[in-house]
């Protein structure tokens, strides 16, 4: 006899429900999305999750808004949540790359390793690095329409960081352009602005804030730290913010029903 099934989309409402029929009924039920089997919640285990993000990339037409900072920091953290991560280095400045090579240098082990990516087979260099279960971000350069959109087509979730000034938000435009020309043709795109250096004595940032309501975003912000302008060449140490963005991402695939 076929499983029960319940689409993933209700399944956030109904897990509760779900959960102790099949204690009761000790019968599996299968999770479906757009029809087909995602996962089956199996008496006596947990239900394994719809899909948690494997690929993802930092990206912005701008340079200088905190993609190489947010790659790291944020390759720490969800290495300290017990994964394997490997960073993806699209940038010809190499900054993530060096960042390594620093580290090395003075017998310090990241947290995960970097790796330069080969710009002519990057998406399929991403899809090989995460196909044992390792996370893979992609770091990419800043003016580079063609390898934004190499890196946003391979990822599950890209990363769009911008600073809270009148001139960087006026530039978000030409870059969720390009995304929502991605979106268009792509079935499970999922892009997100990350708010960048926030710092809550200015009221431009509090009036950044409110104008990215508008657009795809993440709830969390990242502060401004002087710890993250530091950090080059250590293992990030300030990760709090960077767990939360963690959280909010597996949030973001769940509900990716
Ligand atoms: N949240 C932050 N707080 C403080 N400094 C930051 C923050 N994010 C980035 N920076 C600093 O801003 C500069 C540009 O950041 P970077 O990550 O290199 O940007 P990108 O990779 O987009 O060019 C770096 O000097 C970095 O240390
Ligand atoms: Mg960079």
């Amino acid at each position: 006899m076929a499983n029960k099934t319940v689409g993933v989309r209700s399944l956030r409402e109904e897990l509760p429900d779900v959960l102790r029929e099949v204690k009761e009924t000790g019968r599996p039920v299968t999770v479906t999305r757009h029809g087909e089997a995602l996962a089956t919640i199996v008496p006596g285990t947990l239900p394994t999750a719809a899909r948690a993000p494997r690929i993802l990339a930092l990206n912005s037409l701008k340079g200088g808004v905190g993609k190489t900072t947010i790659t790291m920091h944020l390759a720490a953290a969800i290495a300290a949540a017990g994964e394997r991560v490997t960073v993806l280095d699209a940038d010809e400045e190499v900054s993530a790359l060096r960042w390594q090579q620093h580290a090395q240098a003075d017998s310090i082990s990241l947290p995960f390793r970097v790796v330069a990516a080969d710009r002519n087979s990057l998406m399929r260099q991403a899809r090989e690095l995460a196909r044992d279960g390792t996370v893979v971000i992609i770091d990419t350069p800043p003016n580079n329409r063609e390898i934004l959109k190499s890196a946003a087509t391979v990822a599950d979730v890209v990363l769009v960081p911008v600073l809270p000034t009148a001139m960087d938000l006026d530039r978000l435009g030409t870059t969720l352009e390009l995304l929502a020309d991605l979106e268009a043709a792509l079935p499970n795109f999922n892009y997100a602005i990350v708010l960048n250096r926030f710092d809550a004595r200015k009221a431009m940032a509090h009036d950044a804030n409110t104008a990215l309501d508008r657009h795809p975003r993440f709830e969390t912000v990242i502060r401004s730290l002087a710890a993250y302008e530091r950090g080059f060449g250590t293992a990030p140490s300030e990760l709090e913010q960077f767990r939360q963005l963690w959280e909010e991402l597996l949030q973001v695939m769940g509900s990716d029903a």
